[in-house]
């Protein structure tokens, strides 16, 4: 079993295979991945299906292929092998064989994360989690409930809502990601404005340790002062630290009523001023979502969903209100709606029926999908304090007519939180391969003066980590890389990723 450099060579001719797009930014990125990892030969495939079982590790090409994406563009790094586990001893055993060779190991669930956290860059194991896929229990006693990480985020909103109770983490893709990749990436969605991101209703977690030990995090407690918080170093560590076998979550009584408004303005800039002031009559929404027009006509045309939308109009402000007592929500639906009048919007459409609101939710959902399908694209995740949304939507633009790219852009406008997806269109592969790097950076360093950084939700993962110095400080990074090294010496689990 010889060592075999796996350094930059062979990463980089996955992705050549797989996608040439991307050539100039990846190899840039893929160097700075250090480390001399070995290759899996038939004696480790063998080791590994003992580990396993017969049926659940993978070689072949195809499964190769399919473990090779997640949703971040068009990227593809096809792993050795896949691996699909069933229990924490499972994966503690994988995790003590694979740090004792030096084979790299690549947490995944469902493969839904947009910065490529999940993406096998240099190749080894794709360690799939979708096979830990049980609830557990639901505490209704507590308000808790303990899954396992391959849980469907929706399936497991379903489950607590038969009992009257509400996980209000709901990223965009909730109908196919699963919990641990929201832990992953701290994953927010709409709701968070009212409600916080995943972070905030994790208590307690069990890790699969690089070197197979396992340990739980903290305790399933509300309150915990009880030495640094290694629960919450976990979340969003983009599955770099440890594997997450085991999730405590608090929950929260579910609302009874919600109203959805959707909001017309001839001026995005105006919609985007009008978020902050929403909160200055105090009133929290539970989602107040900002959609361009190009967003939303992208997205009518991807999903023949039937909506007029006057030619004037060039953004919608989606706001929904929960809470009770709906008629403290019609209220507050009035007090928003007085605020958005301010501010020059077109005639509100009020949605109380289950279908309306359905319709204009899934529109929202949808924006994602609808831009991927149209373009070759790239899509940011800025986020800024809410009052400065203004400013950033404008300077985007301005940088995009500097450096010759359309953006479409939408988002969680009540957390400033903007999904800039910078659109390929005309631009020749040439200044989409080089001087875009320039054009993100600026946008990016716009970010950093108003405020705000680089990621709100989607986290650092792969393609953003090229631009991270923007944000953090050299000291700040050197930390961050002191504690992978703590948790993970070797650099064997997902490596390459966040720095
Ligand atoms: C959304 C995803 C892209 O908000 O975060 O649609
Ligand atoms: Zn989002």
């Amino acid at each position: 079993m010889g060592v075999i450099s796996r350094k930059l060579s062979k990463s980089v001719s996955n992705f050549l295979i797989f996608s040439c797009k991307y050539k100039l930014a990846v190899a840039n990125l893929v160097k700075f991945v250090q480390v001399e990892y070995k290759k899996i030969d038939i004696d480790d495939v063998a080791s590994l299906r003992q580990i396993v079982g017969d049926n659940f590790l993978f070689t072949d090409d195809e499964k190769l292929l399919e473990y090779s994406h997640d949703e971040t563009e068009d990227l593809s790094f096809p792993p050795e092998v896949v691996i699909k586990p069933l229990t924490t001893q499972e994966i503690s055993e994988i995790m003590q064989y694979c740090n004792k060779r030096n084979i790299t190991v690549t947490p995944c669930g469902s493969r839904t994360g947009l910065s490529g956290g999940s993406l096998p860059i240099m190749g080894g194991v794709a360690l799939s989690l979708e096979r830990l896929d049980s609830i557990i229990e639901i505490d209704e006693r507590n308000l808790q409930a303990t899954v396992q990480p391959g849980v469907i985020n929706q399936l497991f909103r379903d489950a607590v809502e038969e009992k009257g109770l509400f996980y209000p983490p709901d990223p965009a893709s909730k109908g196919s990601c699963c919990l641990g990749g929201n832990l992953a990436e701290n994953a927010g969605g709409p709701k968070a404005l009212k409600y916080g991101v995943t972070k905030d209703y994790v208590l307690n977690l069990e890790v699969v340790l690089p070197n197979g030990e396992v340990i739980w995090t903290g305790a399933n407690v509300l309150k915990n002062s009880t030495g640094y918080n290694l629960t919450q170093l976990m979340i969003g560590s983009e599955g770099t630290l440890g594997v997450i076998t085991k999730i405590v979550f608090k929950l929260l009584p579910l609302p009874t009523n919600d109203i959805t408004m959707l909001v017309p303005f001839s001026s995005s800039e105006k919609a985007c001023e009008a978020v902050s002031e929403v909160f200055r009559e105090g009133i929290t929404p539970s989602a107040l979502e900002f959609i361009e027009r190009d967003a939303i006509d992208w997205t009518l045309r991807y999903s023949d969903i039937e909506m007029q939308i006057p030619d004037e109009v060039k953004a919608h402000l989606l706001v929904e209100v929960d809470g009770y007592d709906i008629d403290l929500l019609f209220k507050d639906c009035e007090k928003i709606a007085n605020v958005m009048e301010r501010f020059d919007c077109g005639e509100i459409l009020l949605a109380d029926s289950n279908s309306q609101k359905e319709q204009l939710w899934k529109i929202r959902r949808l924006v994602g999908e609808a831009v991927k399908a149209n373009s070759i694209y790239k899509e940011e995740d800025t986020v800024v304090p809410r009052a400065e949304l203004a400013k950033l939507l404008k300077g985007v633009k301005e940088i995009g007519g500097k450096y010759g790219f359309k953006s479409v852009c939408y988002g969680h406008a009540g957390d400033g939180n903007l999904h800039v997806n910078i659109i390929k269109g005309e631009m020749s592969d040439k200044d989409w391969n080089t001087k875009l790097t320039f054009g993100i950076r600026a946008i990016f360093e716009l970010t950093k003066k108003l405020g705000g950084t680089i990621s709100g939700e989607h986290g650092i993962g792969f393609v953003q980590k090229g631009y991270i110095d923007i944000v953090l400080s050299k000291k700040n990074i050197e930390i961050q890389k002191g504690i992978k090294k703590l948790f993970d010496p070797n650099q064997i689990l997902n490596p390459g990723k966040i720095f």
